[in-house]
């Protein structure tokens, strides 16, 4: 980071359906039509039909195994959303098809794995220790699940988001694939990351216990 600043002390829990207005504003300070690589963007403008937004935020909370918000001062001021292999695949199943791994790497539909979907921190936030807060609570949870292999990815065209590549890597994720997505009539190009749960040894992966 190029400007110095104090990390925050904040307070990561589960999201409710009460949080989802507060997650909205969230949301909405780094979803909009400006990307900014500095301070990191989602590909949705949510700023347009916010009612939808809500409405879908709301349904992935009801749906979601694994949705935090960080609080600052009892505040939501970040938010982290991420599926089960079976819930990601469910959801979206034509997502492995679109990815083209990066030679050596190999992974199977059928190999277990947590998809990080969403992470957004306020945009006056940026920079602050909020994503690390969110990345550690989940990577705990995720120990005690015996789930070791998380995916992520970052954009990279036609704007790279410098500062979720950033935050990937300084995370421990390395990159694994690309993948290609059309949304909304642009063609976005996607970084596809892979990190190993650091608190989860080999022979306790879950999926691994049962086959
Ligand atoms: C990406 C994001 C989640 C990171 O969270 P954060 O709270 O800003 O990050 P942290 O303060 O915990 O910083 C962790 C690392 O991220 C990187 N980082 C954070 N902000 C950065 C910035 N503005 N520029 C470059 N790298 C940055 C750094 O590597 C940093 O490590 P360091 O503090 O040792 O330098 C957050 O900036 C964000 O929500 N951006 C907008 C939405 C987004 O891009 N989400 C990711 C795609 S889903």
């Amino acid at each position: 980071m190029l400007v110095p600043s104090t990390r925050l002390d904040v307070a990561v829990r589960r999201a409710s359906v009460n949080d989802m207005d507060a997650v909205y504003e969230v949301a909405s300070s780094v979803g909009n039509a400006v990307k900014d690589p500095s301070l990191g963007f989602l590909v949705y403008d949510y700023t347009r039909d916010p009612d939808a937004h809500k409405r879908r935020l709301l349904r992935s909370c009801a749906e979601c195994s694994h949705f935090y918000v960080a609080e600052l001062n009892r505040k939501v001021c970040g938010f982290l959303i991420g599926w089960l292999r079976d819930e990601w695949v469910s959801r979206y199943p034509e997502w492995f098809g679109q990815v083209t791994w990066r030679p050596g790497f190999k992974m199977d539909p059928g190999d277990d794995f947590f998809m990080v979907d969403v992470i957004a921190v306020h945009a006056r936030l940026t920079g602050r220790g909020v994503g690390t807060a969110l990345h550690k609570r989940m990577i705990a949870d995720l120990a005690r699940e015996g789930i070791r292999r998380i995916l992520s990815e970052s954009v990279i065209g036609p704007i790279p988001n410098v500062t979720s590549m950033m935050f990937r890597t300084r995370m421990g994720f390395e990159l694994v694939g690309i993948r290609y997505e059309d949304e909304g009539g642009v063609l976005y190009t996607n970084a596809v990351y892979s990190k190993i749960n650091p608190l989860v040894p080999p022979e306790t992966s879950a999926r691994g216990r049962h086959s």
